[in-house]
């Protein structure tokens, strides 16, 4: 089979990847931007196999891939940090888990769930501003962008005036519309400024995550390095708010589309529920990038060659029919709750879930509570999404707020 090419001019990622799976089936050849070679798993089963692995089999760390390093993959490719940063996503086995418990030390349930009046106030301070935006309101400028921003920001001590500026790094990072220039510059202006940040949290010591993490100690002695200390916040800053901001407008869309399915403001074992059937159905990170093969194997009868990427289709695996009957893409919270792979699976599952759902679940029913007239100002088909191959979401989101 012939390669196919992904992204498709004029076509949203999420449907590429849905099509891929129904003509292509679960594995299907693929090329990516910078005529990169790869792989794609887009079923519920091929998804779950890849991920389930614990890095014996799929390795995350791209020193398995010869691609990577003999020049097949540009040096300047634009997701080349995200793949080869030197952060949680690329590693395996021990190191992993080493990171992961180091971070683990400072990112406790219990701070997450300290944050939960935090969020609310910041959710109601954006939620009074809207109506005085006019009688249509752009509710991705408004609301769904500048609270994730909000909230991982102040979680980690990143000053106000200095929040828009990572909103922007991250954009071109994960947008295939920016040059392999503009994404290496966004790149290293990040990192600088993080490098500097870190710095002045060292001398000036608050009572946020970073300085938490700078403090973390296994018993052991155990510490972050300076440079770990770096790509933690890289990934974190990037993840925690990008992926939140998409899916807090994806759901809006599909409640707006499914009216009767918005649950009373304080019924939240319901909003619980809608905030899963957003992260299956209408997910904002689509894929993830990239699982290495240790030696040739075999998923899904179709062989994938040792060391030649595979980008894991979330977004398939969520949808597909094989699993969730012929309405898999129907958007319905009513549905039974399922292990779906909308975090990822195994090692790798995200560090930031609960975060994320306090979040979503906040805005969803604080939104909706306030304006349950709220409907969309222009149609479904009218909606511009992110030119991403990772992330999904309208880039725009025009709506009427209705009475109060
Ligand atoms: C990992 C999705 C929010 C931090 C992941 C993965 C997925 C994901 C699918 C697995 C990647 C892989 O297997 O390669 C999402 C979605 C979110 C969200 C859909 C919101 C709706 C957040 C937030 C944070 C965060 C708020 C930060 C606080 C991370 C980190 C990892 C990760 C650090 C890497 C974990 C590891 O490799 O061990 N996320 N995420 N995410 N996420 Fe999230």
């Amino acid at each position: 089979m012939e390669p196919l090419q992904i992204p498709v001019p004029g076509e949203r990622t999420s449907q590429t990847i849905r099509r891929f799976r129904d003509e292509g089936g679960p594995v299907v050849p693929i090329e990516l931007p910078g005529k990169v070679h790869a792989w794609m798993v887009a079923s519920y089963e091929s998804v779950s196999e890849v991920l389930l692995n614990d890095g014996t089999l799929f390795s995350k760390n791209s020193r398995n891939c010869p691609a990577m390093h003999d020049g097949t993959i540009p040096p300047d490719w634009p997701l080349r940090q995200l793949v080869e940063g030197d952060h949680l996503l690329t590693k395996d086995g021990d190191d992993h888990r080493r990171l992961r418990g180091l971070i683990n030390r400072a990112f406790t349930p219990a701070r997450v769930a300290a944050m939960a009046p935090r969020i609310q106030e910041m959710t109601d301070g954006l939620l009074d501003g809207l109506a005085a935006e006019g009688e249509v309101v752009d509710l991705v400028r408004h609301f769904s962008e500048p609270l994730p921003i909000a909230v991982i920001c102040e979680l980690f001590g990143v000053p106000e005036e200095e929040r828009y500026q990572l909103r922007e790094w991250t954009n071109v990072l994960l947008f295939h519309t920016a040059s392999p220039e503009q994404a290496a510059e966004a790149a290293q202006a990040m990192l600088g400024y993080l490098a500097a940040f870190i710095e002045r949290r060292r001398a000036e010591p608050g009572d946020d995550l970073t300085t938490g993490l700078i403090q973390a100690q296994e018993d052991d002695g155990d510490r972050l390095s300076d440079n770990e200390m770096l790509w933690i916040l890289w990934l974190v800053l990037v993840a925690g708010h990008e992926t939140t901001v998409h899916l807090i407008a994806n759901a809006v869309i599909a409640l707006c589309a499914h009216p009767a399915q918005v649950p009373a403001a304080d019924d939240q074992d319901s909003w619980a529920k809608v905030v899963e059937e957003a992260l299956r159905s209408r997910n904002s990170v689509l894929n993830v990038m990239f699982r290495y093969p240790l030696e040739d194997v075999q998923v899904a009868g179709t062989k994938i060659p040792a060391g030649e990427p595979i980008v894991v289709a979330l977004d398939g695996a969520d949808t597909d029919p094989a699993r969730y009957g012929a309405d898999a893409a129907r958007f319905d919270a009513s549905r039974e709750p399922d292990a779906h792979v909308g975090f990822g699976r195994g090692p790798h599952f995200c560090l930031g879930a609960p975060l994320a759902r306090l979040e979503m679940r906040i805005a969803l029913s604080a939104l909706f509570g306030r304006y349950p007239g709220l409907r969309l100002a222009v149609g479904a088909d009218e909606i511009a999404y992110t030119p991403s191959l990772i992330t999904e979401g309208p880039m725009t989101l025009p709506v009427v707020l209705g009475p109060r």
